[in-house]
């Protein structure tokens, strides 16, 4: 079948490969390893998930109920406020919740204590250790408002908090982790052995081909002889890398000044907004970064957000109208996060099965633009 553009096309095989790798980090290690929904909510896959993975992470009310209802196992909820309001929905959803100050464990400590289901809570500690050189995905940054610090929280855990959690990684390999344990072990050791449980967040990117994966076993293996603690990890970007592709049509072709630029049926801003916020250049198959002083093609997004484009490409081949163009790696952080401004269509979803057969998933129409304002 000829797949509408633009998609997002998930590639099972690829998934099922990164799948296998974490099952056998969890089994050689003894942890746990959860998936983050905030980086890949594609739920058609969690039957295939759910074999591998024994649950999700939650940051708001929305995921921990998409969680509860599509991919079932425990659900762990870890946002950096609650809504009051939400509280008595969240709550017998989830298994775990990790709270990000000591005061808002103060203020929803009955909450917990009083719930049918026993709820084991936690809190963000945050090791002041920056491993992610973008301020905007840092959240070691001086001042960060995201967890809280060894002199806050003092020489022992309130009563009450059987968990500590950490998340201060972003595609990161188990070097960064080494680092950030050094320090979060000399900051907060004494309460690491009054914990039962500790998460140590996302950002691990497990499934790179060049990932330590032998490092990392070690490192948990170690904390657990040590701490005595059950070791959880929550990554959202390890599941789904390199697992699919955006496919997108070239509409039209304009140059001005010398700058030629392939107009698209996608939007950086709207479907891929990584690459503008990161910033980086996905890979697009067929094509390569031009060269300093070579001339390549901007690649320009469709809505009129003047910075939506990427540049500069330089393809096998140039494409004209009509012809399709893939960007690789397009599974995490896209589809949660993809917008419709402009009213620009959203890409539908599919997924190339392992037997080589392509099923869509879904496709979006006028309606579902319209139900996302009124
Ligand atoms: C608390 C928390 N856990 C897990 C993750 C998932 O991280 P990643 O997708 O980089 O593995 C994030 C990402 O922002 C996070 O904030």
């Amino acid at each position: 079948m000829t797949l509408p553009t633009p998609a997002f096309v998930l590639e099972e095989e690829a998934l099922l490969k990164n799948l296998r790798i974490l099952r056998e980090v969890q089994d050689r290690a003894g942890c746990t390893i959860i998936l983050a929904l905030k980086g890949f909510a594609l739920f058609h896959s969690f039957p295939m998930v759910r074999k591998y993975l024994p649950g999700t992470t939650a940051s708001s009310l929305f995921e921990a109920q998409l969680g509860h209802a599509e991919f079932g196992g425990a659900v762990h909820a870890c946002a950096p406020v609650y809504r009051p309001s939400e509280m008595p929905e969240l709550l017998p959803l989830v298994s775990h919740i990790t709270f990000n100050s000591l005061s808002e464990w103060e203020r929803y400590r009955p909450l917990v204590a009083a719930a049918k289901k026993p709820v084991s809570a936690a809190l963000r500690i945050n090791p002041e250790h920056a491993e992610v050189a973008t301020d905007l995905y840092n959240p070691g940054m001086p001042g960060s408002r995201l967890g809280v610090s060894a002199t806050e929280l003092g020489p022992d855990l309130p009563e009450g908090i059987e968990g500590l959690h950490f998340h201060t990684l972003c595609e990161c390999g188990a070097d960064a982790l080494d680092r950030t344990w050094e320090k979060l072990e000399s900051d907060f050791g004494p309460l690491l052995k009054q914990a039962r449980w500790l998460n140590m967040g996302g950002g691990h990117l497990i499934t790179r081909d060049d990932y330590d994966v032998e490092r990392l076993i070690a490192r948990i293996q170690d904390i657990r002889a040590r701490y005595d603690v059950d070791i959880i990890l929550e990554p959202g970007a390890a599941v789904a890398w390199r697992t699919g592709y955006l496919v997108a049509s070239v509409l039209d072709r304009v140059e001005r000044r010398g700058i030629r630029t392939l107009m698209l049926d996608v939007s950086f801003s709207a479907h891929m907004p990584d690459c503008l916020e990161m910033p980086y250049h996905p890979t697009v198959r067929g094509a390569r970064l031009a060269a300093e002083n070579e001339s390549g093609w901007r690649l320009g997004g469709m809505t009129c957000l003047a910075g939506d484009w990427l540049g500069d490409y330089v393809f096998d081949q140039d494409p004209g109208v009509g012809d399709r163009l893939i960007f690789e790696d397009m599974m995490h952080y896209t589809m949660v996060k993809t917008t419709m401004f402009n009213g620009v269509p959203h890409p539908a979803i599919a997924c190339q099965k392992i037997d080589g057969s392509v099923e869509v998933w879904r496709e979006f129409t006028y309606a579902d633009y319209r139900a996302r304002i009124g």
